[in-house]
């Protein structure tokens, strides 16, 4: 008899085999079980590229998690069901009301005008570094995206350990579908403090409008229609919350695959030009969000089973990114890989919003990096990844700078 196919927590970061190296895992069942009925966590799991690329784009699929049958993995994401659902879980019309009037700030040309303070960012962060062996995560890949957002969002540079760290307690939860008691309390006070943080920035530009993301918000304007003060401060924590740590994970995972691979590095270092295609080559190889997901909303057929109205569809963007039917060879990291067709921001109309950005904050980290140190090498000090169940990232990854 062959070993059953993993599930459960199995297919999540919580689970150590998984979180070292989910590939085999998730390879195992994309040739075995491609549509996977996960009775642990209750939710049908896709992992062949096709069939996730077209659960993302159908557009009468829901995200909201509230129309997912209660004890499924969508509804367990749930943690506060009186707070103002973000736009990620929003279906229309009310997703593309809120998408509308907040997304001119994040088109390319708009992002690419930051692309300057970005790189100012990044060059200030790196250049605090003085130990010949650092933690890379802890100096480079964590702060880089906080300071970013926050500036973007015009806080006070006062605030930026504080605002990283209630981003943390809360994501901590966002995604885990079996959170602690204490955990669970944790991230309840961080986003308490976070909400009166951002009522408070959103007061001050009231009186004072200034040239940064909260303003803009206040005066955005579609035909008439206004976000509300609610809105806007559930913006602004999803903004925190889903591009903090993804950006992190992508500048983390990235510079791993570049030192863990010499001769694409050598290349990339020689080519600058490259830099492009290889955060591409970065985003695909090592998705930093695992899994997205929809919910079904009449009894229907996917990818040739049958699902009920209400059933959880979690898509595997690690997957999927990975599967030899669009991507050959696909375990080899190659800067210079044509056709590159991610799944790792997600599709249709919840696209991430921060795409751009975090592409133009990933470019600009490993471009100063690269020149600051130009011997970078892994440390024998080592790595863990953290634990985040729908992520996958390093908590501490040690670098020789020699
Ligand atoms: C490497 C970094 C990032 C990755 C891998 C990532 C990935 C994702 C994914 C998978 C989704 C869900 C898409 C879907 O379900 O179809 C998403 C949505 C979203 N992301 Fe990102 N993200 C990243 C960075 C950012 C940044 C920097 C921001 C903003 C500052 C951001 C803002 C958003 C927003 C607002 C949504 C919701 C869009 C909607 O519901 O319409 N993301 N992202």
């Amino acid at each position: 008899m062959p070993k059953p196919v993993a599930t459960g927590l199995q297919l999540t970061a919580l689970d150590p085999a998984f979180r070292e190296n989910p590939y085999p895992i998730l390879k195992d069942l994309r040739e075995r079980e491609p549509v996977h009925n996960d009775t642990e966590l209750n939710r049908w799991v896709y992992t062949r590229h096709q069939d996730v690329n077209e659960i993302l784009r159908n557009p009468d699929l829901l995200s909201d998690p509230r129309k997912a049958r209660p004890g499924t993995f969508s509804r367990e994401f749930l943690s506060d069901d009186d707070r103002e659902p973000s736009m990620l879980m929003m279906d229309d019309p009310g997703h593309r009301r809120l998408r509308e009037l907040v997304r001119h700030p994040f088109k390319p040309h708009a992002v690419e005008a930051w692309r300057p303070r970005v790189r100012a960012v990044a060059e200030h962060v790196i250049s605090q570094i003085d130990e010949p062996e650092f933690d890379v995560i802890a100096h480079v890949a964590n702060p880089i995206p906080t300071v970013v957002i926050a500036e973007l969002l015009g806080l006070d540079a006062s605030c930026h350990d504080q605002f990283k760290q209630w981003s943390e307690d809360m994501i901590s939860v966002a995604f885990n579908p079996v959170n602690s008691e204490e955990q669970l309390q944790t991230a309840e006070r961080a986003g308490q403090a976070l909400d009166a943080f951002f009522r408070n920035e959103i007061q001050n530009r009231r009186d004072q409008p200034r040239a940064d993301l909260i303003s803009e918000m206040l005066q955005a304007d579609v035909s008439g229609d206004r976000l509300t003060e609610d809105e806007i401060v559930s913006q602004c924590n999803l903004l925190l919350l889903a591009g903090n740590l993804t950006t992190s994970d992508l500048i983390g995972n990235g510079i791993m695959a570049l030192l863990q691979h010499p001769a694409e590095l050598a290349k990339l270092r020689a080519n600058p030009e490259l830099m492009t295609n290889a955060v591409e080559e970065v985003l695909r190889y090592e998705s930093p969000v695992v899994n997205s997901g929809r919910v079904a909303h009449m009894d229907m057929e996917i990818a040739g089973h049958k699902v009920l109205a209400g059933d959880s569809l979690s898509v595997s963007l690690a997957a999927a990114n990975r599967d030899p039917a669009v991507h050959p060879d696909p375990d080899r990291f190659n800067i210079e890989r044509k056709n590159i067709q991610l799944q790792s921001f997600g599709g249709g109309r919840h696209f991430c919003l921060g795409a751009h950005l975090s592409r133009l904050e990933a470019a600009e980290t490993f471009s100063v990096l690269l020149e600051r140190f130009p011997d970078l090498a892994i440390s024998g000090k080592g790595h863990r990844y953290a634990a985040n169940p729908s992520f996958r990232g390093f908590a501490e990854l040690w670098v020789s700078a020699r």
